[in-house]
């Protein structure tokens, strides 16, 4: 793929440029696609919670009032019942997982916990788990509780970051060996965006035995996924981020067919159950990846995830991953042009083959910044402690007028000093 880094030639960086960058880009009717209600407001938080689609919204309706409204309980047979694994194939497209391999059930957390007992019964003589300080807390905690329901055998081994945005693949791949019992990473790192060689450490893991499990919660939707081809064992993500699922959208999940048989959910509910209304007193898995189902789906919130997924396939990954490059190689630029001399520092990697879609920007006045661009500035990033502003751009609705324009109202925010008029003090969402 063709990384094309848009760099203006003038010293002096302005909107016309960015408006030349979007008359160029192949991708720009897609923004027509999502419900924008608020024009002037600049949302980067698509990395967190992704616009509501317009098809979306009809179709909720319509699953609401025909589905729930008129089919009733006969809604079960008429597509309810196997959703997980209808919109989990769907999703395989997007992240190289052939038919049969994936689900939609629960939440990410609670899928890695699935999925981190089941990796872990594969070898019980291994004592040693790979993972990395850059990856997600809840991902660390589920790993703490599973060492701890375990009896402690286990050794979390967290590869460090010396600069706080990457990690060394020479050193991370050397902590891979045969006492591995599971690597298991951030595919897309959730603060500085880094975006590890998914293939390196996947093969490395093989060479060991040691399955490998990729969290691709922030990569899913705007990077490009080859589960299948790189050999990956498991892999769980979010869908209300980069794919538009709507907020609360169940997660998804991936077992390599080849596992399937030979591993277990923690959980043995009646959903992962061979025959859920046969009601048998003992529980069997069911064949395949549907095994690892619990209990009821969560069918209203699934509803959104399909023409979310098919707006993602016509775009097309390639596509998304290129304009995404452009993006942020953009954002990079304007950081060291404009916001370097205000005190910012990048946050995230230079190397756009190392980074996701999201740029984080680094100053010791973040927080109180961050809030003046959400309270007076119409912009919408979000703040992951202690001082990283994120800037999650979405390439199917986020312009380059729309990172000129937020990088301009930031430029506003110091110069005029607006962030002083905000306290310190953290709200329970940032
Ligand atoms: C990388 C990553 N993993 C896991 C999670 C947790 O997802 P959930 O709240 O669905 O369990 C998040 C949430 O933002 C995340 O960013």
């Amino acid at each position: 793929m063709q990384m094309s880094e848009p760099k203006p030639k003038s010293h002096r960086p302005g909107p016309e440029y960015a408006l030349r960058l979007d008359a160029g880009d192949e991708l720009s009717q897609f923004r027509e696609e999502f419900v924008v209600p608020e024009p002037d407001l600049i949302y980067l938080d698509g990395n967190s919670l992704g616009r509501l689609p317009r098809r979306t919204a009809e179709h909720l309706e319509t699953a609401v009032s025909d589905g729930w409204g008129r089919d009733l309980i006969r809604g079960w047979n008429a597509g309810w019942y196997d959703a997980p694994s209808r919109i989990g194939d769907r999703i395989g497209r997007l992240i190289g997982a052939g038919n049969g391999q994936v689900v939609v059930s629960d939440s990410t957390s609670v899928n890695l916990f699935k999925l981190v007992m089941a990796a872990l019964s594969l070898h019980p003589g291994r004592e040693r788990i790979v993972s990395d300080v850059l990856n997600f807390p809840s991902d660390l905690y589920v790993l703490q509780g599973c060492i701890h329901l375990l009896g402690k055998r286990h050794r979390l081994y967290l590869a460090p970051s010396d600069d706080g945005i990457t990690v060394d693949l020479p050193a991370l791949l050397r902590a891979i060996d045969e006492h591995t019992a599971l690597v298991t990473l951030s595919h897309v790192t959730f603060k500085s965006g880094f975006l590890h060689d998914a293939a390196a450490v996947t093969a490395r893991a093989r060479e060991v035995g040691a399955p490998v499990l990729w969290d691709l919660s922030h990569s899913v939707g705007v990077v490009p996924i080859e589960l299948d081809g790189w050999g990956a064992d498991m892999a769980v993500g979010c869908c209300y981020k980069y794919l538009n699922g709507g907020p609360g959208a169940p997660a998804f999940l991936y077992v390599r067919r080849e596992w399937q048989e030979r591993t277990r959910s923690p959980i043995w509910g009646w959903f992962g159950q061979r025959a859920p209304f046969g009601f048998d007193l003992d529980y069997e898995p069911a064949d395949g990846i549907g095994r690892f189902l619990a209990g009821t789906p969560p069918v209203l919130s699934m509803v959104p995830l399909e023409p979310a997924l098919d707006l993602i396939l016509e775009a097309g990954i390639e596509r998304i991953r290129q304009k995404s490059v452009s993006l942020t190689s953009y954002l990079v630029y304007l950081v060291d042009t404009v916001l370097a001399p205000l005190g910012f520092t990048l946050g995230t990697p230079r190397d756009a083959a190392c980074r996701g879609s999201h740029v984080s920007i680094r100053h010791s006045e973040g927080y109180r910044i961050n809030r003046a661009l959400i309270e007076e500035m119409q912009v919408l990033p979000d703040f992951r402690e202690p001082d990283n502003i994120r800037l999650g751009l979405a390439p199917l609705y986020t312009s380059f007028s729309d990172v000129w324009e937020a990088v301009n109202r930031v430029r506003c925010v110091m110069t005029e000093g607006r962030y002083r008029r905000y306290r310190q003090e953290r709200r329970p969402v940032t």
